[in-house]
C-alpha cells in the first residue's frame, strides 16, 4: 500500500500541511526541530491511533489550537481510501472514513499499515514490559484490526475489576461484593483469552523473522529469539516454536478462570488485578541471557532494529504491504546495519525518510529530498514544505 495524499491542520508545530505523495521513496530534509518526525508522528497515528512519543493526545494538538487535523488517501492494491482523524481537546476524537463520519474512531484500523523506526526504539528493549506489550499489541492490531476492540474491552473490564478489588479489599466484603468479582472474573477472562491467543500467535509468527532480521544486522552476535512471559500461563503455551490451535481461546478462558480464582485472596489483599494479559511481557533473548540488563547499546540496537524489521517482513508476508516511516535511524546506525535496513527499504512499496543532512541517508535509498522549514506563523514557528531540493550529484 502507499499513501498518496496527506493532509495536517493544527498538527503539532504544522498549522497546514498537504502533501502529494508517491510510491517509493520520498526523503524530508531539513533541520533539527523543523517538524520532519510530526510528519512520520502524523501518518502513525492514522495506523494505530496513537503516537509513538507520547501516551496522551494533547501534545499532538498545535499549541493554542483546539483540535489537530490528520488526513490520508491510501492507496492498497489499486483501490484508494480516505480517512480522516480529529484530535479534539477535551472531547472525544472523530473518524471518517471516505468523508462520511465513523461511529467509532478505532474503525479506520487497518486501512493504513506503518512500521515506524525511531531513534525511541531501543525503549523496545530497554524500557519497562509496557513498551513491548504495545509492540505486541499494535503489531496484533495492525494484522487483524478488530483486536483493538477487544483490546479496549480488556481495559475498561480491568479499570473496573481493579477498582472493585480496590473497594473490597478495604470494606468488610459482602457476599454482594464477591459475586460482583465472579461477574468481573468472567468478562476478564473472556477478553483476556481473545488477547492471549493473538500475542500468542504473533510471538510465533514473527519468531522466525525475527532471529532471521537478527542475524542479518549483526551475524557476529549470539542467536537473537524472543518468547511470551506469563506467571498465570503453563510452559507449553511460553513456546514460541507450539503451534497454535484452533481451541486456544477457550482453553485460556478456562486458564485464566482458574488462576483468578487462585489469585483472589491475594489480591483481595492488595487490591491490584494480578492475572492477565496486562502482566505479561514479550521476553528478548541474546543467546541465553536476556537482552534487557545484558545486552550492549549496540546489540539492544540490533535487537530493536530487527523486531521492527521482523513485524515489517510478517506483516508483508502475511497481507498487504506496510508503509515503512524511517525516522532519522540511519544516523544511529553502523554501516552493516544501514546497509540491512537499506536493503529492506530499498524493496518496500513506499519508503519515508526523514534526515537532518543528506548524508545520513544510504545512497541506495536516495530520492530528491523534499525539505522541511519553518517559517512564519503567529509563533514564528510555523513548519512548511518547501520546493524539493535537487538531489546531490
Ligand atoms: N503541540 C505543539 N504545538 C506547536 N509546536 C509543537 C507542538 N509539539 C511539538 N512542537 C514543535 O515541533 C518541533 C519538533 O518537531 P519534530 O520533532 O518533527 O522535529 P524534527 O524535524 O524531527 O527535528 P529533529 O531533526 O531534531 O528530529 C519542535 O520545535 C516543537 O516545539
Ligand atoms: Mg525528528
Amino acid at each position: 500500500m502507499f499513501i498518496r495524499a496527506l493532509s495536517l491542520r493544527d498538527f503539532r508545530s504544522w498549522e497546514h500541511a498537504e502533501l502529494e505523495l508517491s510510491p517509493g521513496r520520498t526523503v524530508f530534509l531539513g533541520s533539527n526541530g523543523n517538524g520532519k518526525t510530526n510528519l512520520l508522528e502524523a501518518i502513525g497515528y492514522l495506523a494505530t491511533l496513537g503516537s509513538h512519543r507520547v501516551a496522551a493526545d494533547a501534545p499532538l494538538i498545535r499549541m493554542g489550537a483546539d483540535k489537530a487535523r490528520i488526513g490520508a488517501s491510501v492507496v492498497n492494491t489499486g483501490r484508494e481510501l480516505r480517512i480522516d482523524v480529529e484530535l479534539n481537546q477535551g472531547t472525544a476524537n472523530r473518524a471518517q472514513i471516505n468523508r462520511s463520519p465513523a461511529r467509532r474512531t478505532r474503525e479506520i484500523l487497518g486501512i493504513l499499515q506503518t512500521v515506524l523506526f525511531a531513534p525511541e526504539d531501543l525503549a523496545l528493549v530497554r524500557g519497562d514490559p509496557g513498551e513491548r506489550r504495545r509492540f505486541m499489541d499494535e503489531l496484533c492490531t495492525a494484522r487483524l484490526p478488530r483486536l483493538a476492540a477487544v483490546r479496549s474491552d480488556y481495559d475498561r473490564v480491568l479499570r473496573q475489576r481493579s477498582a472493585l478489588l480496590k473497594s473490597a479489599g478495604r470494606q468488610a466484603r459482602s457476599k454482594a461484593d464477591l459475586g460482583t468479582l465472579d461477574v468481573w472474573d468472567g468478562h476478564l477472562a473472556t477478553h483476556a483469552s481473545v488477547l492471549l491467543t493473538y500475542r500468542l500467535r504473533l510471538v510465533h509468527d514473527l519468531y522466525p523473522y525475527l532471529a532471521q532480521s537478527y542475524a542479518a544486522i549483526a551475524p557476529e552476535s549470539r542467536p537473537a529469539t524472543i518468547g511470551y512471559r506469563s506467571a498465570s500461563l503453563p510452559p507449553e503455551f511460553l513456546d514460541p516454536a507450539r503451534e497454535p490451535a484452533p481451541d486456544d481461546t477457550e482453553a485460556l478462558e478456562a486458564i485464566m478462570l482458574r488462576e483468578l480464582a487462585a489469585a483472589r485472596p491475594k489480591e483481595l489483599e492488595r487490591g491490584v488485578c494480578l492475572v492477565g494479559p496486562h502482566r505479561d511481557e514479550l521476553d528478548l533473548n541474546l543467546g541465553a541471557a536476556p537482552a534487557k540488563g545484558f545486552a550492549s547499546h549496540g546489540e539492544s540496537w540490533s535487537f530493536a532494529l530487527a523486531l521492527r524489521l521482523g513485524a515489517f517482513e510478517l506483516l508483508r508476508a502475511t497481507g498487504s504491504e506496510p508503509v515503512l516511516l524511517l525516522d532519522d535511524v540511519f544516523a544511529e546506525l553502523d554501516r552493516r546495519r544501514r546497509t540491512a535496513l537499506a536493503a529492506v527499504a530499498a524493496g518496500a512499496e513506499q519508503v519515508l525518510i526523514t534526515a537532518a543532512v543528506p548524508e545520513d541517508v544510504p545512497a541506495e535509498l536516495a530520492a530528491a529530498p523534499l525539505r522541511v522549514e519553518t517559517s512564519g506563523g503567529p509563533d514564528g514557528r510555523t513548519s512548511r514544505i518547501a520546493e524539493p531540493v535537487p538531489p546531490p550529484s
